[in-house]
């Protein structure tokens, strides 16, 4: 026997807590009741005890994640605004500190896709995919650091895609979500003196309202199921359960760093 105490979190007993907390979901609807990547989010926090700030720029689907989580008796509120847009990152972080407490997580998951090479991809569309993308991540950031620096900390994760190292015919939105994992390790290290932990997550083929098209067979969903090691589908709430981790207080020495969560995509061989 020793007589080192074991390590527990006196207040929590060591379960994944988000209590007197508030976090920021964006892109937190989803079409109808599916369940997107920050949907599923939105709810796991809440359902850990966070005031969750659903943002989204469509009212029906952003308030179907409210009711969702209202309905389960958790926090929500909506804020209807563009992540794209200056002013209404300005006025998301006025919104997000009239809460019970101040913004200390948040969550950066606004992304759309797009097909095409640099040789068929427009300019404008190009530009589109960096603004939604990857701009919109940096204006979120600065609109809500300040109230982590305030408060002496917070956790942001931000949501890639493994696109961004297993790129297939989808060259903006790849070099974008490229993009999303460097801004993660250059915020890490800018914010690490704040107490502000900055993550990343690279979702692979997981099956959500994004990607549910009428081009979607269900033999193309049989083989983006099969494309995984474990041979399972994905879903939003895979994505969300490692998110609510890296946002977590148990991943408090984690920072800068890339959780690829595919099922085992990856790390297959191409001969297989
Ligand atoms: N589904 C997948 O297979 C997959 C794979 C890899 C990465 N991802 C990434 O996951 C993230 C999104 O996942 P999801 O399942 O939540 O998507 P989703 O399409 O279900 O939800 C995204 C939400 O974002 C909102 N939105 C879009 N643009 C916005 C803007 N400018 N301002 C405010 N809201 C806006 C939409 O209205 C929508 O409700 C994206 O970053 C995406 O690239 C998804």
């Amino acid at each position: 026997m020793t007589n080192t105490p074991l390590e527990r979190n006196p207040s929590t007993g060591d379960r994944i807590d988000f209590s007197g907390r508030t976090a920021v979901v964006t892109g937190g609807g989803a079409r109808g009741d599916g369940i997107g990547n920050g949907r599923a989010t939105a709810i796991l926090l809440a359902r850990a005890g966070a005031e969750v700030v659903v943002v989204d720029r469509s009212e029906e689907v952003g308030r179907g994640t409210v009711e969702m989580i209202e309905s389960e008796g958790g926090a929500a509120r909506l804020f209807l605004g563009d992540v794209t847009s200056e002013e209404d990152c300005a006025a998301l972080a006025a919104f997000a500190r009239e809460g019970s407490a101040p913004p200390t997580v948040l969550i950066n998951n606004v992304g759309i896709g797009a097909p095409g090479t640099v040789l068929d991809t427009e300019p404008d569309l190009w530009d589109l995919v960096m603004k939604v993308n990857v701009r919109s991540m940096v204006q979120v950031s600065r609109a809500l650091i300040p109230s982590m620096q305030e408060a002496g900390g917070g956790s942001i994760v931000n949501i890639s895609s493994i696109s961004a190292i297993r790129p297939k015919g989808l060259t903006p939105y790849s070099a974008s979500k490229g993009a999303v994992v460097s801004l993660t390790r250059a915020m890490a290290v800018d914010h690490a003196g704040d107490g502000i932990r900055v993550n990343v997550v690279l979702p692979g083929p997981v099956w959500t309202p994004m990607v549910q098209r009428p081009t979607m067979t269900p033999e193309i969903r049989e083989r983006r199921k099969n494309s995984s090691a474990l041979r399972i589908e994905g879903t939003g709430w895979d994505i969300g359960r490692a998110v609510v981790f890296l946002a977590s207080e148990h991943a408090r020495y984690i920072t800068g760093q890339a959780l690829v969560v595919d099922g085992g995509v990856t790390v297959l061989s191409p001969v297989r």
